[in-house]
């Protein structure tokens, strides 16, 4: 018998989850996505989560370091790969998007989740290569491992989840396509995937398309991750620039004010990509 709290529990922590046996409280939810009427009448099958089209190439999808993932992460890395800058205002954005009480999936997770800590949520399932790093993540409620390059199948109901995260991670997918319609049928109708990202990466690691690209491009493909999936919301784009600093510092005035209002960071530039699952998609 599992319990939740104080530790995430690992569900059969040497194999492949398979997390739809974990004792998730089973709100299952009959998809809210509506199925239309065609014109006989009869009810027509809703295309929402289907994949439209492949955003990478094969080169695209290559990495310097072809060796399974799971060896690359086999030690635990205690550590965090962003700086505080761009932690806070990450943990920013959570609170604004997460509601207290739903229930978070976070995939490519570690030891940390950055959410805001005086905020409960009802659960937080965390994924990750590392059951070390999971295991003393204290955000967690559960955690499976699993890697995501060979089997892009996450083992839950479908409408399991109000959001799901991916933190500085989604370069390292090679097939992001099927991840992204992955998200879309694990969560909610109305729920949010936050993809956010900076320019550090562990090169040999990421893909081709995000290595050889420029901060525009990755922001372009992880928008065309989302668009490539029926039914998500239209992305939408959040970029934190760090200021350039010492005798290079931009002090005019407009870089003030940008400073002022926020837009430059003085950190790791930020940058996220969010997308909601749609209640009804517009093109049936
Ligand atoms: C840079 S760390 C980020 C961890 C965490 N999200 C954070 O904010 O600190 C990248 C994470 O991606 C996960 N990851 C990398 N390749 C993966 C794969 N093929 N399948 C599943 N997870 C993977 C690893 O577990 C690792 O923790």
């Amino acid at each position: 018998m599992l319990t939740f709290h104080p530790n995430p529990k690992p569900w059969h922590p040497s194999t492949p989850t398979n997390f739809s046996s974990i004792p998730f409280k089973a709100r299952s939810f009959p998809s809210r996505i509506a199925n239309s009427i065609n014109e006989k009448n009869e009810p027509k099958q809703s295309s929402a989560g289907k994949i439209k089209r492949l955003v990478l190439t094969q080169e695209g999808r290559t990495k310097f370091n072809a060796y399974p993932d799971r060896e690359f992460y086999a030690y635990p890395r205690f550590v965090t790969h962003v700086d505080s800058g761009f932690i806070s205002t990450l943990t920013d954005l959570y609170r604004e998007r997460l509601s207290p009480g739903s229930e978070i999936l976070d995939l490519m997770s570690s030891w940390v989740s950055h959410l805001p800590k005086e905020i409960e949520y009802k659960r937080v399932v965390g994924h990750g290569l590392n059951a070390q790093e999971l295991a003393k993540n204290p955000r967690l409620d559960y955690f499976f491992v699993k890697d995501l390059n060979q089997d892009q199948k996450l083992e839950s109901d479908s409408c399991n989840f109000d959001a799901v995260l991916c933190t500085v991670s989604v370069q390292y997918l090679q097939y992001p396509e099927k991840v992204f319609a992955e998200v879309f049928r694990v969560l909610r109708p109305g729920g949010v995937f936050i993809v956010s990202f900076s320019n550090r990466l562990f090169y040999e690691k990421a893909i081709s398309a995000w290595r050889d690209g420029t901060a525009y491009s990755r922001v372009q493909l992880v928008v065309q991750y989302f668009q490539c999936v029926e039914g998500f919301t239209q992305p939408e784009t959040i970029r934190k620039l760090p200021a350039t600093n010492g005798a290079q510092e931009d002090k005019g005035p407009l870089s003030w004010i940008a400073r002022l209002l926020g837009f430059l960071s003085g950190s790791d530039p930020f940058y996220a990509v969010i997308a909601y699952k749609n209640f009804k998609p517009l093109y049936e």
